[in-house]
């Protein structure tokens, strides 16, 4: 059993956050599928540190899952979540049906357009529209003032970052840096998934972004950067996806290293699609966006 509060249904949720904020409450937010790991925990206490009252969902949303991806062997463990969560601690978590939050007449979809075409909007089609719309439903049932997104899921936090300026949501979108494992690993709960030899394997993603990051001040183009991690990336047991140099704002392919840009990997290791990414800056380019 556990000491948080769980919550299951949207309107407990809504009325529950309408009380704190009558309260003067400051809700701080952090959106999971579960399986938690030290990477989503990171954001908790993050949420812990900068609001009064911490909500976490734990949903596993259908709607952003392809037809042929792994929604219904998803890794669940809702006992040991809450066991994490209580650590921290958060005050609530909400866990909804799927047929609380998705009543058979909803016909309303959230897009992002041109943030999400590019890198995995292109092999996972339908992928950012389902999550920008539970992201939206969420923040309309738990009405937080700030809410917590990895960048271990770049494009995913800059479509979010998107959707609450075009649609003037009120919440503060903090963005937290990727959380690895000892042997620098980035922590997913896809990770799971994996064999002890394919483990191994994964660690070629880390190894290509470390690789770049320790060359980027010799690279001249892109095009160097990308050559350097699909070097590291080659190699059996993998598979590249794709392996690209995006402008950080807009993600659109980098055409020079000026401004900040990202480089995103997405690889297949046996079944199990991982990604990992990093930000690059020159000396002289600014440290913020
Ligand atoms: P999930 O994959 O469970 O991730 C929940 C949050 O944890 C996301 O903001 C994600 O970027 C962050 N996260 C995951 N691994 C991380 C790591 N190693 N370091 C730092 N942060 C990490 O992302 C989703 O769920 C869903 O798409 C969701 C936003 C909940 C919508 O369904």
């Amino acid at each position: 059993m556990t000491n948080i509060r769980v919550i299951r249904h949207p309107r407990e949720m809504m009325d529950f956050s309408d009380a704190a904020r009558a309260r003067g409450e400051r809700i701080g937010f952090v959106p999971t599928m579960g399986y938690l790991h030290e990477g989503h925990l990171s954001l908790m206490r993050e949420a812990r540190r900068r609001a009064s009252v911490v909500v976490a969902s734990i949903f596993v949303n259908p709607t952003q899952f392809g037809p042929n991806e792994d929604l219904s062997r998803y890794p669940r463990d809702f006992a040991g979540d809450c066991a994490m969560m209580e650590s921290v601690p958060v005050d609530v978590v909400l866990a909804p049906e799927a047929q609380d939050m998705y009543p058979a007449r909803a016909q309303t979809w959230v897009e992002v357009t041109e943030l999400t075409r590019g890198l995995c909007g292109k092999g996972r089609p339908g992928h950012f529209r389902g999550v920008t719309t539970v992201v939206a439903k969420l923040f309309n049932i738990v009405k937080p003032h700030l809410a917590f997104f990895g960048e271990k899921d770049f494009q995913q936090l800059r479509a979010i970052q998107q959707m609450v300026a075009d649609l003037n949501f009120d919440i503060e979108i903090v963005p937290m840096p990727i959380v690895r494992e000892p042997d620098h690993l980035a922590m997913s709960s896809r990770n799971a998934y994996l064999t002890a030899a394919q483990r191994r394997d994964a660690l070629a993603l880390s190894r290509a972004i470390a690789t770049v990051r320790e060359n980027f001040a010799g690279a001249q183009a892109p095009a160097d950067i990308v050559k350097l991690a699909t070097k590291v990336l080659s190699r059996p047991g993998i598979a590249i996806e794709y392996v690209e140099v995006v402008d950080a704002e807009t993600l659109a392919p980098a055409t020079s290293l000026q401004a900040p840009v990202l480089m995103a990997i997405a690889a297949r290791v046996g079944a199990t699609r991982l990604i990992d990414n990093v930000v690059l800056r020159q000396e002289s380019s600014p440290t913020s966006r």
